[in-house]
C-alpha cells in the first residue's frame, strides 16, 4: 500500500507504521488520520501481523492535530474532526493486538494523545511530550483529558494540561508516562525487539489480555473478573493453549500458530 503521509512496513510478525509528513512535523491532518485509520485496519485484518509499532519520520513523532487545518473551524467541523481522532484512537485500543509507540521526538497534543492510545510507550531521550492545547484556546480533544489522568494520575495530568509544559523522555519515564527511555539510535531496535518478544507469545492470548485489561478498567471489579474469566476460558478453546501447555510438559519450546 502506498500512502501520501505514512509508511507501512512488515518485518516478520510486526507492522512498522511511520507517520511521514516531516515538513509539518507529522501534524495530523485529515489525510494522515485517514491513512493511519487504514493502516490500523490492515494491522487488525492481517493474521500474520501480531504487533504494531508506530513512530514518526524526522524530528517529531507528531506535533499534534493540524493547527492550520482547524484554525477556522466552526464547532460542527471541530466535532467531526474530534470524532475522527477519537474514533481512530479508540479503535487502536480495541484492536486485539498490541500497539507500541516509539516516540522519537515531539509528541504534542493529538500526537501525545496517539501515544496514550497505544498499549506501550518507548521514548527516545530526544522525545518532548506535552499537551499544548490550552495555549491555543482549546483543550485536549483526542482523548487526552481521559487517558493522561488514567496513566499518570489526576494531579500530574492536570499540571501538564494546564501549564502545557513539555517533558523529556527521562522525565516521562519517571512519571510513568512511558515504559522505557533509550538513546535515539536505539529507539526502533528497542521497540522492534519488544514487539518481537510479544509476537513470539500466543497471539490470541495476548489480544485477549489487552481486551481484558482495557474493558476491565471500565467496570467494577466483579464485572472485570467476569470479563477476565470469560476471556481466559476462551483462550482454553485455542490450539495455541494446547500447544503452550503441552510444550511445557514435554520440555520443548512452543510454536504458536495464532489459532
Ligand atoms: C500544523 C504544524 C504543527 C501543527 C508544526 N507545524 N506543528 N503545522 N499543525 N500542530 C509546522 C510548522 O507550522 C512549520 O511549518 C513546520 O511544521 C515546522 O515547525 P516549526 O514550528 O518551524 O518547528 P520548531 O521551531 O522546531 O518548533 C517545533 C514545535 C512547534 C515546538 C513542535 O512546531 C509547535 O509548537 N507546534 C505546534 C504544537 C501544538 O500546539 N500542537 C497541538 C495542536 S492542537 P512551516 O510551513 O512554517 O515550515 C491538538 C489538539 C487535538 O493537537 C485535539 C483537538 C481537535
Amino acid at each position: 500500500m502506498v500512502y501520501e503521509n505514512l509508511i507501512y512496513e512488515k518485518q516478520g510478525h510486526v507492522a512498522l507504521i511511520t507517520l511521514n509528513r516531516p515538513k509539518a512535523l507529522n501534524a495530523l491532518n485529515d489525510v494522515l488520520l485517514t491513512e493511519l485509520a487504514d493502516a490500523v485496519e490492515m494491522v487488525a485484518a492481517d493474521e500474520d501481523v501480531r504487533v504494531a509499532v508506530i513512530t514518526g519520520a524526522g524530528k517529531a513523532f507528531a506535533a499534534g492535530a493540524d493547527i492550520d487545518y482547524m484554525k477556522d473551524f466552526n464547532p460542527i467541523q471541530a466535532q467531526s474532526y474530534m470524532e475522527q481522532g477519537q474514533g481512530l484512537y479508540r479503535r487502536i485500543e480495541k484492536v486485539r493486538k498490541p500497539f507500541i509507540a516509539a516516540i522519537n521526538g515531539f509528541a504534542l497534543g493529538g500526537g501525545c494523545e496517539l501515544t496514550l492510545a497505544c498499549d506501550i510507550r518507548i521514548a527516545s531521550t530526544k522525545a518532548k511530550i506535552g499537551l499544548p492545547e490550552v495555549g491555543l484556546g482549546i483543550f485536549p480533544g483526542f482523548g487526552g483529558t481521559q487517558r493522561m489522568p488514567r496513566l499518570i494520575g489526576d494531579g500530574l495530568a492536570k499540571e501538564l494540561i494546564f501549564t502545557t509544559r513539555q517533558v523529556n523522555g527521562q522525565e516521562a519515564k519517571e512519571m510513568g508516562l512511558v515504559n522505557q527511555v533509550v538513546e535515539p539510535e536505539e529507539l526502533i531496535n528497542t521497540a522492534m525487539a519488544m514487539a518481537n518478544v510479544i509476537a513470539s507469545k500466543a497471539p490470541i492470548a495476548v489480544g485477549l489480555a489487552k481486551d481484558t485489561i482495557n474493558r476491565g478498567r471500565q467496570v467494577d471489579i466483579d464485572d472485570a473478573m467476569s470479563i477476565e474469566a470469560a476471556n481466559d476460558c476462551l483462550a482454553f478453546s485455542t490450539e495455541d493453549q494446547k500447544e503452550g501447555m503441552h510444550a511445557f510438559v514435554e520440555k520443548r519450546s512452543p510454536v504458536f500458530k495464532n489459532k
